[in-house]
C-alpha cells in the first residue's frame, strides 16, 4: 500500500489523440505495479469517468495486457472523447463521480492532456479527487513540454519534405496546413526542421503583401537557375494563421466540438488565394513564364499553387523516440506524485531522480511561439508573413540554465 492509502488507480487520456498516450499509461501502470497498486483504465476520457456508477466492470490493466499494445504507437489504448465536466448541466456531477469511483474503488486518477484536460483535472481536484495530470498535447501550448509535440513536428517535417518532390515536379507551390489552434509551435519547428520558406503563425498576422515578394523572389530564382527549370516554394500554414487585421480567416460552418472550441479550417486555402489573386495582377509573372519556356496562352499563364491539409495524419501513425521515453517517464512520475499525496499537479519533468512539478492550473497556462526566435529565422531568410525583424542575440555566459533534451 502507498503512503497517501492508493491500492488502486484510474487511467484517463483526453483531448486530441497524438503521439506518446499510450506511452504514458504504460508509465504510469509500471510504476503502479512497481508499488503494489492496481491499475484500471477509464476508457474514452471524461465520457466515462461522468457515467463510471452505471459501467459494469472497468478493463485490467496487467503486465500482459501492456504488452498487448507498444509505447510507440500513436493513439490512446485508452481512447478519447472532449468531453468537458465543468459544462455538464447535471448539479451533482462531482457526486457522481465520486460515487463512481467509489463503485470501482479507483483511489486516484492519473490524466493525460492539454489544457481542456488539464482544467478538468483543476475541477476535480478541487472537488477532492485526487489527481495528477501528465501533459500530453500536439499543440505544445501549455508551459511545460507535453507528450505528442515531438512526434508531430516529425511528420509535420517529413510531410512537407515530401510534398517538395511534387512542387518540384510541377514547378507548383505548396502550402500544407497543420493543426496547433491558435498557438504556431508545430507549424514554426515542423517548417523550420523541413527547411520551409515560409511559415505563417497565429502569433504573427499574417501581410500576404510580404508573402507575395518572398514567394515570388525566391520561386523565379530557383526555376531561372535550374538547368530544366523546376523550383517550388514551401509555405506550413497553422490553422488559426489570421490576416493582417489579425482576424481569423475561418469560416464559421465548421461548427465547435464538445469542449466548445471553434473547428479551424481553410487557412491553406485562404493563402493559395492570396498568392493567386497577386500573382494574376504580375505582368513580371508573365514575362518570367515567357522566359523560362512555361507560358502557355489561356492555358499555362500563371505557376500553380497547390494546398494540402493532412488534418488528423500530423498526430497520428507512430511516436517519436522522445515522446516515447517523456511520456514513459511523466507517466510513471504522476503515480510517484499521487503516492506521495499530491493533487492538482502536473507533471514537468524528471530529471535524475528529481519529479519536477507545478499547480495544474499553471502549467495549463497557454504558451505562445516566442517571437525573439522566430526573428532569428527571418534573418536566416525565412518568411513569416511580415517586415523581417532582425535577430539581436544577447550573450549568456550559465550553465545552470542550459536545457537539455536528452
Ligand atoms: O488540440 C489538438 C488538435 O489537434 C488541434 O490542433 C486541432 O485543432 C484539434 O485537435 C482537432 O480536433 P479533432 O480531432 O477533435 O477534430
Amino acid at each position: 500500500m502507498s503512503s497517501a492509502n492508493i491500492k488502486r488507480i484510474g487511467i484517463i487520456t483526453s483531448g486530441g489523440d497524438c503521439g506518446g498516450l499510450n506511452a504514458v499509461i504504460k508509465g504510469a501502470a509500471q510504476m503502479a505495479f512497481n508499488n503494489g497498486i492496481d491499475v484500471r483504465v477509464i476508457p474514452n476520457g471524461y465520457a466515462s469517468l461522468y457515467n463510471l456508477v452505471e459501467i459494469e466492470s472497468l478493463p485490467v490493466l496487467t503486465s500482459d495486457r501492456l504488452d498487448s499494445f507498444s509505447s510507440d504507437l500513436a493513439g490512446s489504448e485508452a481512447g478519447h472523447s472532449r468531453v468537458k465536466i465543468s459544462k455538464i448541466k447535471d448539479p451533482n456531477k462531482f457526486d457522481r463521480i465520486r460515487e463512481g469511483m467509489k463503485k470501482h474503488a479507483i483511489d486516484a486518477l492519473v490524466i493525460s492532456g492539454g489544457d481542456d484536460t488539464g482544467s478538468v483535472m483543476v475541477d476535480l481536484s478541487e472537488h477532492g479527487i485526487k489527481c495528477v495530470h501528465a501533459p500530453k498535447t500536439m499543440d505544445l501550448d501549455l508551459q511545460t513540454y507535453s507528450v505528442g509535440g515531438d512526434s508531430t513536428i516529425n511528420r509535420i517535417a517529413r510531410f512537407a519534405s515530401d510534398l517538395r518532390t511534387t512542387g518540384r515536379t510541377h514547378n507548383r507551390a505548396i502550402v500544407l496546413e497543420v493543426f496547433g489552434r491558435y498557438a504556431g509551435h508545430t507549424a514554426f519547428r515542423g517548417g523550420v526542421a523541413a527547411d520551409a520558406d515560409c511559415i505563417l503563425i497565429p502569433e504573427i498576422p499574417v501581410d500576404f503583401d510580404e508573402v507575395y515578394k518572398h514567394y515570388k523572389e525566391t520561386f523565379m530564382r530557383r526555376v531561372r537557375s535550374s538547368d530544366v527549370k523546376a523550383g517550388t516554394y514551401l509555405i506550413i500554414v497553422a490553422e488559426g494563421m489570421t490576416d493582417a487585421a489579425g482576424q481569423s480567416i475561418t469560416d464559421d460552418t465548421f461548427g465547435a466540438d464538445a469542449f466548445g472550441h471553434k473547428k479551424l479550417s481553410g487557412a491553406a486555402k485562404y493563402v493559395r488565394r492570396q498568392i493567386e489573386e497577386r500573382a494574376k495582377k504580375d505582368a513580371q509573372i508573365k514575362e518570367f513564364m515567357k522566359e523560362t519556356g512555361m507560358f502557355v496562352d489561356g492555358m499555362y499563364e500563371n505557376p500553380e499553387i497547390r494546398e494540402v491539409n493532412p488534418g488528423h495524419l500530423v498526430r497520428c501513425g507512430e511516436t517519436s523516440a522522445y515522446d516515447v521515453s517523456f511520456g514513459r517517464s511523466v507517466g510513471a512520475a504522476a503515480v510517484s506524485l499521487l503516492i506521495k499525496g499530491l493533487t492538482g499537479v502536473t507533471v514537468a519533468e524528471v530529471s535524475g531522480s528529481e519529479i519536477h512539478y507545478m499547480p495544474a492550473k499553471v502549467a495549463i497556462e497557454q504558451r505562445f511561439v516566442d517571437l525573439d526566435e522566430v526573428s532569428l529565422y527571418e534573418t536566416l531568410g525565412t518568411c513569416f508573413g511580415r517586415k523581417p525583424v532582425n535577430f539581436k542575440p544577447s550573450f549568456v555566459e550559465d550553465k545552470a540554465k542550459i536545457k537539455r533534451i536528452y
